[in-house]
């Protein structure tokens, strides 16, 4: 296993539509193993394929070490499909590739979504709160979207210098990452 850079704001990539995935191949458990070890090292609660530079349909979640969320396991999210939202609430979002910004973003309750688990075995999953949150925030990167997408251009203008400072590569992470200035830091 690898701990893989991390893409971060400015990098194309992350603005790409993600594929869908037709077999669990050896690439794609490399993947999914290498994306687990990455999200890890870099103190996440979730990590997009995109956010790695590959445009396979999968994301990957632990919130096990979470107040709300003790001990739920791992998850593996193949081709996932959004069927029915529900309600809103607001809740402060940052993301491993837009270090150091964080803001409220509004997004639905409860979800119900569909998707492949790392068996390729469908399943069928009625989301609240917290896990409803960060799958819809992974699925947002798989479909080329970013948190700070759903906030308003004016609130977006007070992280303006920061946003331009990671797009410049001006960043200190304690993981590995690639900026658009193409420097792995
Ligand atoms: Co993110």
């Amino acid at each position: 296993m690898s701990v893989l850079p991390i893409y971060t704001y400015g990098s194309t990539v992350l603005r790409k539509k993600a594929k869908p995935i037709n077999e669990v191949s050896d690439e794609i458990i490399t993947l999914v193993m290498d994306m687990f070890e990455t999200m890890r090292a870099a103190n996440g609660i979730g990590l997009a394929a995109t956010q790695v530079g590959s445009l396979h349909r999968v994301l990957v979640i632990d919130i096990s070490d979470l107040e709300e969320t003790k001990g739920l396991p791992p998850m593996t999210v193949i081709n996932p499909e959004v069927l029915s939202r529900e309600g809103s609430w607001m809740m402060e979002e940052g993301c491993l590739s837009i270090p150091d910004v964080r803001d409220d973003v509004e997004r639905a309750e409860q979800i119900v979504i569909r998707y492949k688990d790392a068996q390729f075995n469908d399943v069928e999953l009625n989301a609240t709160g917290i896990l409803a949150r960060v799958l819809l925030h992974e699925i947002d990167h798989l479909n080329g979207v970013l948190f700070i997408d759903h906030i308003s251009s004016m609130k977006k203008k007070t992280h303006h210098k920061e946003l331009k400072q990671i797009q410049h590569g001006e960043i200190e992470v304690t993981y590995p990452v690639v900026t658009a200035a193409g420097v792995s830091v």
